[in-house]
């Protein structure tokens, strides 16, 4: 029986190259790309994840040409009046992580009603990091911490970054085959196990992310100490 990961988070790439691939615009990719996600959020609540974080535009995906991005911010407006109250019934509390000045009033609104609307729910929290940027939210933590008069030191700032509700991940997925974090949690991820697939994001289903969850269980966390010092293989030793 795998050991399930608490919090999973996800660099979810790929959906370009999908699309590439079948001579299908990039927007196209994108879309399947929702549905890959609504598949694992589902598969994720009946595996008793509690917090799921997934990467679905970067600080940086601003560069990319400019019918993607707008393609991009409309399919977000889409996915929300279609989604939310699916997820409601599901019993999942929506974040939005990212810097929301950028984004126009609609998308912006359109945020702020799916966080209230699903507020009170517990089964399972997914963080969506849209228009985030892992050195934006440590800058952002320490200019806020800088404007309170808040001395910075780990702590303040762990408390005052974008994720402070909810614990590290433990387990960081990355599809699509590139192996880097692309200014993902930066700071969060400073122990998570690390799982990079070659899948593209569209093709990521239940069964691979059931085999990223069973290698993460294999994993000894050693979190700076040795392995003798852990309390599985002391009660290994033991018996
Ligand atoms: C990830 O897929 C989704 C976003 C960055 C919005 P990509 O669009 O990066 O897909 P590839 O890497 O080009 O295939
Ligand atoms: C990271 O993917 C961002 C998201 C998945 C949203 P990118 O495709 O933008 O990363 P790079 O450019 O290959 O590093
Ligand atoms: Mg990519």
């Amino acid at each position: 029986m795998s050991q399930v990961p608490h919090h999973i988070a996800i660099v979810m790439d790929g959906n370009g190259r999908w699309a590439t691939r079948r001579f299908l615009p990039r927007v196209a990719g994108h879309k399947k790309g929702v549905d890959a996600l609504r598949a694992c959020v589902r598969h994720c609540g009946e595996r008793g994840v509690k917090v799921l974080t997934v990467f679905a535009f970067s600080s940086e995906n601003w560069n990319r040409p400019p019918e993607e991005v707008s393609g991009l911010m409309d399919l977000l407006a889409v996915a929300l009046a279609r989604e939310v109250p699916n997820l409601h019934a599901d019993g999942v509390r929506l974040h939005f992580i990212g810097e929301r000045m950028g984004l126009s009033d609609k998308v912006r609104a359109g945020l702020e009603q799916a966080e209230a609307a699903t507020a009170g729910n517990q089964r399972l929290q997914l963080n969506v990091c849209f228009n985030y940027g892992g050195r934006w939210d440590i800058a952002q933590a320490a200019a806020w911490l800088a404007a309170q008069g808040v001395p910075i030191n780990e702590g303040s700032l762990d408390r005052a970054m974008a994720l402070a509700h909810v614990a590290d991940p433990d387990l960081l997925i990355r599809t699509g085959g590139e192996e880097r974090l692309s200014n993902f949690l930066l700071w969060q991820a400073a122990y998570s196990e690390l799982y990079f697939s070659d899948k593209l994001w569209p093709e990521f289903d239940e069964a691979a992310l059931d085999a990223a969850i069973a290698d993460y269980s294999a994993r000894e966390r050693r979190f700076g100490k040795t392995s003798d010092q852990l309390p599985a293989r002391a009660s290994q030793r033991a018996a």
